[in-house]
């Protein structure tokens, strides 16, 4: 009997994303082994503790964490949470001066500890520290991403689902671009199973998506966020599962196709810039970057919000 070699995902920060994504990971049997590491070692050890003891009721995953970073060692997937979270009204891209520090002062050793592994920003703005990240480690394009739009992604197909009345795994939309305010859906590749969303039909036999309510859907999903943090001060479930999905497709070398953020070469004339587009993920994290057809306003809105970003970049 060949015996499921352990695999091991360590998240570092317990606040409410890192502590959500490690409960989802648990859940979702993401991982064999999940590590949850933050400087604060009251709150580390109080959030493995309340974790643990819900294992019983998990699978066969298994929980431990603390402030000591060697906990890190030898890890096969690293996603960063740390960092200062968004105040209500803020722009993520609002947090990259405080994030990058702290970013730039932890992964060097982070990488030194876990050399082999993946690394998977979830830190915002993620775009923005995923391109930092590449340039301060010297790690192979593809190891380290973030989570991008996967989340975006998974709100606007949430959004039409309810709309539509049918389950959100049957709907096949992304989100691309920032992980942020430039973000944008590709309406053009939208489907509800194969029927084109344009083409969508209500039981009255009433086109449901005409261009008015596309509008309305970006807005909602460009905004979800303010909204929730509005509400609750932070936003954590979903990003907590986004993450957990992401580890899966890098454990189980699923080779999904998944909108996340990498630093692209050469990609419709960007370059340097980290933003999301649908992406082989698997072992090693992203495999490739795929070209995608776009519309003529998406194609104007992917430049726009690669500027957007680039402008955010240049000041680190
Ligand atoms: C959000 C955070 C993760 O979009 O940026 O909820």
């Amino acid at each position: 009997m060949t015996l499921a070699r352990s695999t091991k995902l360590t998240i570092v920060g317990a606040g409410s994303v890192g502590s959500s994504l490690a409960y989802a990971a648990l859940i979702r049997g993401s991982a064999r082994e999940v590590v949850l590491y933050d400087i604060d070692t009251a709150k580390a050890e109080a959030e493995v503790l309340d974790l643990a003891h819900g294992t019983p009721f998990t699978g066969a995953s298994r929980i431990t964490g603390g402030s000591d970073i060697e906990l890190v060692a030898d890890s096969d997937v690293v996603v960063i949470t740390a960092g200062a979270k968004q105040q209500p009204g803020q722009t993520r891209l609002e947090l990259a001066g405080v994030n990058v520090r702290i970013l730039e002062a932890m992964l060097p050793q982070l990488v030194a500890l876990a050399p082999h592994a993946v690394f998977i920003l979830v830190t915002n703005p993620c775009d923005v520290l995923t391109a930092v990240a590449e340039r301060i480690t010297d790690l192979p394009p593809g190891r380290i991403f973030s989570s991008g739009t996967v989340l975006d992604s998974a709100r606007l197909r949430w959004l039409v689902a309810e709309a539509a009345q049918v389950a959100p795994q049957s709907v096949h939309a992304l989100i691309v671009g920032e992980h942020g305010d430039s973000e944008f859906p590709l309406w053009s590749s939208a489907t509800i199973g194969q029927t084109p969303l344009g083409a969508w039909i209500d039981d009255a036999g009433r086109v449901l998506f005409p261009r008015e309510r596309l509008e309305t859907l970006t807005h909602d999903v460009v905004n979800a966020a303010y909204k929730i943090i509005l509400g609750k001060g932070a936003t954590n479930y979903a990003i907590g599962l986004s993450g957990a999905r992401i580890v899966e497709a890098v454990l189980q070398d699923e080779r999904s196709i998944l909108p996340v953020s990498s630093v692209l070469r050469g990609y419709r004339g960007i370059d340097g810039v980290a933003l999301s587009v649908p992406s082989i993920v698997g072992a090693g994290g992203v495999q490739r970057v795929l070209d995608i057809s776009l519309d003529a306003r998406e194609e104007e809105l992917l430049q726009r919000s690669a500027e957007a970003l680039r402008s955010s970049i240049a000041l680190f």
